[in-house]
Formats: C-alpha cells, structure tokens, sequence
C-alpha cells in the first residue's frame, strides 16, 4: 500500500513539470475571471495606470523624478508584445527584478496577489485589446 502511494507520488512529480505552465496562454473567455481581474486591477493598478487602462497622458515622457510614467494597458502602448509568462513576472516582481538596476515605479505584487490572481488581471487586460493584437499576443504566449 505504501508502494503505491509512493508510486502516485512520484508520478506526480515527474510529470507536475509539464503542467507547471498550462496555465498559459491566458484567455478572456471567462467573464468570471475578467470580473475578478476588474476588481484586482481597480483596488491595486488603476492609481497609476488608470481606471480605464489609459495610462498616464504623456505617457512616454518622464515624471518629475525622471522616472517612466505608467504606460497604458489596453493594448494602445506595447503591452501586448509581451508573452503571459513575461507580464506574469512583471506584475509578480515588478521590473527590480527583471531589469538591472531598475529605479522606476513599477514594484512587485507578489506579496499581495497569488499567481491565479495575477492571471485574472492578464485576463482583465486583454478583454480591452483589439481582436488582432489578442489572436497575436495568444500565439506568443504559446511558444
Ligand atoms: C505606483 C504606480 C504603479 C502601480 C500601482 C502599478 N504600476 Fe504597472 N507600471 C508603472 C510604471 C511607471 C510602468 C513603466 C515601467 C518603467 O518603464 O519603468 C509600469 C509598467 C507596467 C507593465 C509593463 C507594460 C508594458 O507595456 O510593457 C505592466 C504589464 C504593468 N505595469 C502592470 C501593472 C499591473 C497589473 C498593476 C497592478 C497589479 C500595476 N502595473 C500597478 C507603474 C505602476
């Protein structure tokens, strides 16, 4: 009996590597998930990028600290050349982790959103993005 559950287990973390990413390429399928997104992204992210994911007016300019401005999220700006792994790990980490010597404004939210909550807001955003740069930023994801 111990065998056999040792067994599963051991299956489990064989195979676990190969699902450790099916959460990707995120959808806007689910008006649920886009719902909880909605409500993720107004509490923590619309101070700076916005309630309607505009971005700051001037966006590609400096702020006073000569720092970027948030840019926007509904795929006017560049967001969606980004792959979900890579905007996963800019909201989880901010880009201090991703980008050396990093001193902009855009800081991790691993501490307060889990990685499902995370991908609720990537879900959040594409429900703004046109068709073209959906079915494009889905293909990226996959690779
Ligand atoms: C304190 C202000 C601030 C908050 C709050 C904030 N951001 Fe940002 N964000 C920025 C700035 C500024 C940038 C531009 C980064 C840079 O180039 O330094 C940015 C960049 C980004 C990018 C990269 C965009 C691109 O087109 O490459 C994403 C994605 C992003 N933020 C998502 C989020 C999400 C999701 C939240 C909420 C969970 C959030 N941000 C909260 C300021 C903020």
């Amino acid at each position: 009996m111990r065998f056999i559950i040792n067994l599963t287990l051991l299956t489990f973390f064989l195979i676990s590597p190969l699902y450790a990413n099916n959460h990707y390429p995120i959808t806007r399928d689910s008006k649920v998930k886009i719902m909880e997104g909605k409500t993720l992204y107004n509490e923590n992210c619309a101070s700076c990028h916005q309630i309607n994911l505009a971005g700051a007016p001037n966006w590609q300019g400096y702020d006073e600290d000569g720092h970027r401005l948030p840019p926007p999220l509904d795929g006017t700006g560049h967001t969606w050349h980004h792959s979900d792994e890579q905007l996963h790990s800019i909201i989880k980490y901010g880009l201090a982790k991703l980008v050396k010597n990093y001193e902009g404004k855009m800081i991790g939210f691993g501490e307060i959103l889990n990685d499902r909550q995370i991908d609720s807001i990537i879900a959040y955003l594409k429900s703004y993005w046109g068709d073209d740069k959906y079915e494009f930023q889905i293909k990226l994801s996959k690779k």
